[in-house]
């Protein structure tokens, strides 16, 4: 249900699981707005008929990528989401064979991604059945090895496993953080096709031109064939550690991709974090202010984007 749109009896009745005479009854007893004209606010109904707000968020699906092994999408997944969490409900999807998101969160083997694609035949599970709740805000979708056996398209379908998967749960949440695996192929195909922009993390010692010219080539090819919708937010210098680096650095990158002004510090408080299993909150808030900062930057780019 939206807020600013005007319903008739009959469809406020069917979105509200009611009979038309039952629910034309009770907004008569309640003598709601809208009663006299037949056309009710979205946002009426909500208040008089205690719709729970949350299935109406206008998700944002943010890919965080890069084919290049270690160059920090997992940390920037982790603690841009745990950023976001502070003031937005947040979904973080594992979407690596690896699972290190998932090994964070838990120790033994549940059912995972995987079991939610209907690829080759499965039935899939239902996504919201598998969602891990960590805080109010903040939940994630665990992965497992077995998505490894994501490799080749048997069906057309197949590019849209992701993004049929998540569906049934974008309204729920504000910003839904994929953390991708570092590789190219059917599950980079996946997150890109199910995103609306990507964000591309780049460890500033040891970049490599010609593995961001690659992942460039992929997203327009993403772009031209299969999602027009997908938008570059661009390049996240990460485990930053001189002003001096970067000057070359970033104009190299820039050929391809924007680049964020925030740029993540290298701080030892974060593999201690991932190796504690805690938050980046519990260890280090000075840390955590430079991923809200992040935070804050994208929300600004993603603005300028909508508008
Ligand atoms: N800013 C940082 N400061 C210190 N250590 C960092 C930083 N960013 C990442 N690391 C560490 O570098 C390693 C690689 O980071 P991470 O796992 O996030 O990369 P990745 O791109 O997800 O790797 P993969 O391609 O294998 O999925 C991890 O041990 C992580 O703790
Ligand atoms: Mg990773």
């Amino acid at each position: 249900m939206e807020a600013q749109i005007e319903y008739s009896a009959s469809e406020a009745s069917k979105i509200l699981k009611l009979e038309e005479r039952e629910f034309l009854e009770r907004a008569k007893s309640l003598k709601i707005p809208g009663i006299k004209s037949g056309r009710f606010k979205g946002s009426v109904l909500m208040k008089y008929f205690n719709v729970p707000e949350e299935s109406e968020f206008d998700s944002t699906i943010i890919a965080i990528s890069n084919q290049k092994g270690g160059e920090g999408k997992t940390t920037i997944s982790l603690y841009l989401s745990e950023a976001l969490a502070l003031h937005c409900k947040v979904l973080l999807v594992d979407w690596d064979p690896q699972a290190n998101v998932t090994q964070l969160y838990s120790k033994e083997d549940g059912p995972s991604i995987m079991d939610c694609l209907s690829y080759r035949g499965r039935k899939p599970l239902e996504l919201s059945k598998i969602i891990k709740e960590i805080t109010d805000t903040f939940h994630i979708v665990p992965s497992s090895l077995e998505l490894a056996n994501l490799t080749t398209p048997y069906e057309r379908d197949d590019f849209e496993l992701l993004s049929e998967a998540l569906m049934p749960v974008r309204s729920s949440y504000e910003y839904i953080i994929i953390d991708c695996p570092p590789s190219l192929g059917l599950i980079l195909e996946n997150a890109l096709i199910a995103a609306d922009y990507v964000l591309v993390p780049i460890q500033t010692r040891a970049f490599s031109l010609q593995g961001i010219k690659d992942l460039y080539e992929t997203i327009s090819k993403i772009q031209k064939k299969a999602n027009q919708r997908l938008k570059l937010l661009g390049a996240v210098l990460n485990q930053y550690e001189s002003q001096k680096a970067l000057a070359g650095l970033a104009e190299g990158i820039k050929k391809y991709f924007p680049v964020f002004e925030t740029v993540i510090h290298r701080r030892e408080s974060i593999p201690q974090a991932q190796a504690k299993m805690t938050p980046l909150a519990k260890i280090d808030q000075n840390t955590l202010k430079n991923f809200k900062e992040l935070a804050n930057e994208l929300k600004e780019k993603l603005n300028v984007q909508k508008k």
